[in-house]
């Protein structure tokens, strides 16, 4: 392999950032992209001056000049292209989630064996900027012992369409076609990332059903983890309310991080022996996440100026945040297939994390009872 990856892009509505991304990253190359809807492909590949365009996802994954296939198509045909692309001999990163059933997540996994191949999951949510602070604490023991945590998806599709929920194509079958949590990887994938743990059961409640859809209105879920501890996590379509899709909070021995509920609000530290302890008649203090900044590791700096985030700053505006790691996520990558280093997000934890996911549907269909999560290690 030369000192750059050399990719493909397929799929190109969320492709569009990683076409972005991939022309800023150092160790990339973007030698393609595809599209089924020729019109787009050629779109996109005359707007960043791509010189191969394919419109069938099979053609690019034979391409002889590509090490790598970033699939960002839609979520029910993951499992057909990914496995494609495995096949063909091509590293996969893949948008979330892996894929819509267990069966094909074990699918994915045979492709994996077969090829030689290395998976990872594209989840652009571990690699916002507080949480990039807050797993800095925490591998420095600040937190202690993560015994939970905690994170919301709640959005309101009802503002993007007036057909609402009778929206059409993938997302109306994948989102609202079924019970529980089903998105789930924005939510439990930060989480996990950070603890360095597993899902071992899930349990989902569920409640409201005032649309015309299989989901409900919205569903909360209690995760066991294989280190003993517990997170919850609760999703929403219908929310009405500014999106709340960036909630992180994390409880340990030592300290709590929480995420900022609203405008005013702001990413916000506990640290046991740092911020002031409370008393009966004094409050104990909270400390802006971006207090701890200081310490960072040397390469964030190329991503995002720290010094333009100092303590004052709420940087509580989701939409800039959700891919405010997506380039450092794109060159990690590429670092990991590069030179053989550990998938930063592997296969395994994209498959628990999906599978927790698709089983928080059995459980509420089953009476909220606990679901063992199968482990998908290669
Ligand atoms: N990480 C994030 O924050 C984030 C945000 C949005 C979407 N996504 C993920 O990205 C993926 C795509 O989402 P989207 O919003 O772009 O969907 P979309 O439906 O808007 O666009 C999908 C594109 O893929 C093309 N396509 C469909 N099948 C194809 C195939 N077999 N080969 C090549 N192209 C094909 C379509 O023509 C379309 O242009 C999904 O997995 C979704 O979960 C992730």
């Amino acid at each position: 392999m030369s000192d750059k990856l050399r990719i493909g892009i397929c799929g190109l509505n969320r492709g569009r950032v990683h076409i972005k991304n991939s022309i800023a990253a150092d160790n990339i190359e973007l030698v393609a992209v595809c599209d089924i809807n020729r019109e787009k492909a050629d779109l996109r590949a005359a707007e960043y001056g791509v010189k191969k365009v394919y419109y069938d996802h099979r053609e690019l994954c034979v391409d002889p000049d590509i090490d790598a296939v970033i699939m960002a198509t839609p979520i029910d045909v993951h499992a057909e292209t990914v496995i494609d692309a495995l096949d063909a001999g091509k590293h996969v990163m893949s948008e979330v989630i892996v894929a819509t059933t267990l069966e094909d997540i074990g699918r994915i996994r045979d492709a994996i064996k077969r090829s030689g191949k290395t998976y990872m999951m594209l989840e652009n949510y571990c690699y916002i900027r507080p949480l990039l602070i807050i797993e800095n604490l925490v591998r420095q023991g600040k937190f202690g012992e993560i015994y939970y945590a905690e994170s919301d998806y709640l959005k309101d599709f009802q503002e993007y369409n007036p057909n609402f929920p009778n929206i059409g194509g993938w997302r109306q079958k994948t989102y609202f076609g079924r019970r529980g949590h089903p998105y789930i990887t924005h939510t439990l994938g930060p989480l996990l990332n950070i603890m360095k743990e597993r899902v071992k059961t899930v349990t989902c409640m569920a409640a409201g059903h005032s649309f015309d859809m299989v989901a409900d209105n919205t569903a909360g879920l209690m995760l066991e983890t294989d280190g003993g501890h517990l997170i919850c996590l609760r999703s929403s379509f219908v929310s009405p309310r500014p999106d709340s899709v960036t909630y992180y909070s994390f409880e340990g021995t030592l300290g709590t991080y929480q995420a900022p509920q609203g405008p005013a609000d702001y990413h916000k530290v506990y640290i046991d022996g740092v911020c002031r302890r409370g008393s009966w008649n004094a409050p104990g203090e909270w400390k802006n996440v971006y207090e701890f900044i200081g310490d960072r590791p040397k390469c964030w700096d190329k991503y995002w100026n720290a010094a333009d985030y100092p303590a004052t700053l709420l940087d509580n505006d989701t939409y800039e945040l959700y891919d405010s790691g997506a380039l450092m996520m794109l060159e990690h990558f590429a670092d990991a297939l590069l030179n053989g280093k550990e998938a930063p997000v592997s296969f395994a934890d994209a498959a628990n994390w999906t599978a927790a996911g698709l089983l928080s549907a059995d459980s509420v269909n089953r009476g909220c009872v606990p679901i063992a999560v199968p482990d998908f290690s290669l």
